[in-house]
């Protein structure tokens, strides 16, 4: 029983390991840093902040502008920012994002 829990717990492990890489996520974020900030805090009040956001909401919010999904507000914006970005861009860049502190 334990070789078994052992066994699975080595199976699923390597999906729960995000596979997002931080420094490409940074290097993909210097156009956002002119409206977002250098390190995610942005300097206009009507541009929010980025740094320390949830991962997984990054991610949804970047796909909803690029699908059109996300409208109103000051998404007009956000769209064509979020069109230019390829899913592993996404996840990359939500993934530095989320790892500043
Ligand atoms: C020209 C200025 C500008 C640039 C460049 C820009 N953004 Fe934005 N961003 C905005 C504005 C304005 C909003 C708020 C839009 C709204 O009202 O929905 C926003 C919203 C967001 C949100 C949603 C935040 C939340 O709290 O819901 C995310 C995530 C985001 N931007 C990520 C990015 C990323 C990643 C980049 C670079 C690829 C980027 N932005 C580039 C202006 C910009």
């Amino acid at each position: 029983m334990k070789k078994l829990l052992l066994a699975s717990l080595i199976l699923t492990l390597p999906t729960m390991v995000s596979a997002a890489d931080i420094e490409a996520g940074k290097a993909k974020s210097v156009v956002c840093a002119a409206c977002h900030g250098a390190d995610g805090v942005s300097a206009v009040p009507i541009y929010p902040n980025l740094k320390g956001q949830q991962e997984a909401y990054l991610v949804s919010s970047l796909k909803a502008y690029k699908s059109g999904q996300r409208q109103g507000g000051m998404s007009a914006i956000m769209q064509p920012q979020a069109s230019m970005l390829s899913d592993t861009d996404i996840a990359n860049i939500a993934a530095y994002y989320s790892s500043l502190k």
